[in-house]
């Protein structure tokens, strides 16, 4: 019996550092934290930035949400994702993408091109191993140089060195690309919010995100299908930094540790996935142009 025990032991330490050497131990299977309504606040004049970027009216010298005022403004939220870059005395310097100008989940699927031909030479950093949706890189594309330089002027305009850059939907995932590439080129206190952001690469691309965007939050309402798509078994995979709106009585939303946590929005079945919750609300706001004429432009 003693023996057998001493084998059995043995035999687990063994099997335990060969599951941590095929497996090395991630914070992904951290138990989610509830945090409260007080703690989310935050979240909401991002939520408004990113919400903004629907309306049509947007211009140069446009007065946002808080005190925020663009200073450059491209694309047509046809062809091109409508982008601003705006400074706030009290946030920084903001960039902002519009996402998918419908509500409806085709379009959001066409956004998607699961197809990984090859990382642009901007992105090339993140490592040999990156692959990135051609559909979401080809979007970026368009407009990428043109809002690193605008925003590198911006900072320098106002002397600021905190930087904002939040999107939803389409516009998520191109705001987490001009993450990494402002991270690569630009010297500044990078915050990151996204929101319904769909899987953008694979593990490597969410691995090089969690190193070079580390502060990086990407918000998921409650059964959105969007931030399942394209699925895990395509070789797609979310970075860290999710957190879960799931009211529950004592708590408003989960901060989810490490990637594609299984507490959190992974555990919903798709047969509950309820694509209305893709466009909010967000900690009160809603996403899209329908909120434009409320605002003050
Ligand atoms: C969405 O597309 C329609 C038709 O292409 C266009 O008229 C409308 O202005 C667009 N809405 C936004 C918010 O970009
Ligand atoms: C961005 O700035 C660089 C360096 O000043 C310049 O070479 C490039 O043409 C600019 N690109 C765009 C699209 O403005
Ligand atoms: C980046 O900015 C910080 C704070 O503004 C400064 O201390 C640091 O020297 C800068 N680093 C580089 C490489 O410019
Ligand atoms: C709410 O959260 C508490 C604490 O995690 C949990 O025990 C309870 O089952 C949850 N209630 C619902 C309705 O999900
Ligand atoms: C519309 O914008 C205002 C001001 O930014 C905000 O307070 C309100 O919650 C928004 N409404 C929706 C439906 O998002």
């Amino acid at each position: 019996m003693f023996r057998f025990r001493q084998l059995f032991s043995l035999f687990g330490i063994l099997a335990f550092v060969a599951y941590t050497l095929a497996f090395p131990l991630k914070p992904r299977d951290g138990a989610p934290v509830a945090i409260s309504s007080a703690q989310t606040k935050q979240y909401i004049i991002p939520a408004q930035f990113a919400s903004s970027a629907y309306c049509t009216t947007l211009k140069r010298g446009s007065i946002l949400a808080e005190d925020a005022k663009i200073l450059y403004y491209a694309g047509d939220g046809r062809k091109i994702q409508r982008v601003y870059v705006a400074h706030s005395p009290s946030q920084g310097i903001i960039v902002a993408y519009q996402g998918t100008n419908t509500s409806s989940i085709h379009s959001i699927e066409d956004d998607i091109e699961p197809v990984r031909k090859h990382v642009d030479s901007r992105l090339a950093f993140l490592g040999k191993d990156v692959k990135i949706s051609d559909g979401f890189q080809d979007q970026w594309l368009l407009t990428a140089d043109k809002v690193l330089n605008e925003t590198k002027k911006a900072l320098k305009q106002y002397h600021h060195s905190n930087l904002l850059v939040v999107g939803h939907s389409l516009g998520a995932a191109l705001a987490l690309l001009t993450s990494a590439y402002i991270s690569n080129n630009i010297n500044a206190t990078l915050q990151t919010v996204l929101f319904g952001l769909p899987r953008v690469g694979n593990d490597e691309f969410a691995n090089a995100i969690d190193k070079y965007v580390p502060d990086q939050n990407h918000i998921v309402n409650y059964h959105d299908p969007v931030p399942h798509l394209p699925g895990k078994s395509l070789g797609f995979q979310s970075p860290s930094g999710e957190i879960w709106i799931n009211h529950n009585g004592s708590y408003s939303a989960l901060r989810c540790p490490g990637q594609e946590n299984p507490q959190c929005s992974d555990s919903v079945p798709f047969y509950e996935y309820d694509v209305d919750n893709h466009l909010g609300p967000y900690f009160g706001i809603y996403m899209g142009s329908h909120n434009c004429s409320a605002s003050r432009y």
